[in-house]
């Protein structure tokens, strides 16, 4: 993991550098896209959760008593941002099965490119918790910046992003709104286009998912 500026990483592992390749490519079509979007960001939580607090417990072993580490009483929730965020939640879950789901729905307005705001819904206990928000695109920052506006209202424990692709302006705009958010990608890319996507990018990721245009 790379350190791009402060409270930013960037994953080099080989194997996610490896599947988001072959996302990017154009003629990779839905299934093999949606397999490796969740495979991707089941790597990208080995490394996130490193830091989780451990304690040791007491077990017995078929031949004796084994002084062990478990995860200790840290709750986490994990909140998509709806729709392609959905597409990283089940390599979450794999890892992380006992992690509450929330969902924050937001579409960007094509003309304004602002963030429209159409469902959200939280675990009740957010204060208590680790948020980890997913969102495969970071593009002018202004979907994630409006989940996090909603999620601090709650005031949780802490913040993570993780998404696979961001562009410098949405780092810029993310770290400026929400200093505080730890940011994860697996790649940094050049810039937006005129229509506020990110080049090169890999296109529309909701579309891509779930086979819409
Ligand atoms: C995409 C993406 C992010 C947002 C990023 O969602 O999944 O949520 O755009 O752009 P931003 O950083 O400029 O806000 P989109 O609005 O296309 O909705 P969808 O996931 O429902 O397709
Ligand atoms: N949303 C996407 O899905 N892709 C982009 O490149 C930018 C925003």
């Amino acid at each position: 993991m790379v350190e791009y500026k402060k409270n930013v990483y960037v994953f080099d592992h080989p194997l996610i550098q490896h599947k988001l390749t072959l996302i990017r490519d154009k003629n990779t079509g839905v299934k093999e896209f949606r397999e490796l979007v969740e495979e991707i960001a089941m790597l990208m939580a080995y490394e996130v959760t490193r830091n989780l607090p451990l304690k040791e417990v007491e077990i017995e072993t078929p031949v004796g008593v084994a002084k062990c580490k478990v995860i200790s009483g840290r709750k986490l929730a994990i909140v998509p941002i709806l729709r392609a965020g959905l597409g990283m939640v089940d390599g979450l879950l794999k890892l992380i099965p006992a992690a509450k789901v929330g969902h924050i729905g937001l579409y960007r307005d094509p003309e304004t490119l602002k963030p429209v705001e159409y469902y959200c819904k939280l675990p009740q206990d957010v204060h208590e918790r680790d948020i980890i928000v997913l969102d495969p695109m970071l593009a002018t920052g202004g979907s994630a910046s409006a989940a996090f506006d909603y999620i601090k209202r709650y005031n949780p424990q802490s913040l993570k992003l993780m998404c696979l692709i961001a562009a410098p302006e949405g780092i810029e705009r993310l770290t400026q709104d929400h200093p505080d958010v730890e940011i994860y990608c697996a790649a940094v890319d050049e810039k937006l286009n005129d229509h506020g996507y990110i080049v090169p990018g890999l296109g529309d990721a909701g579309d891509r998912l779930f086979g819409t245009k």
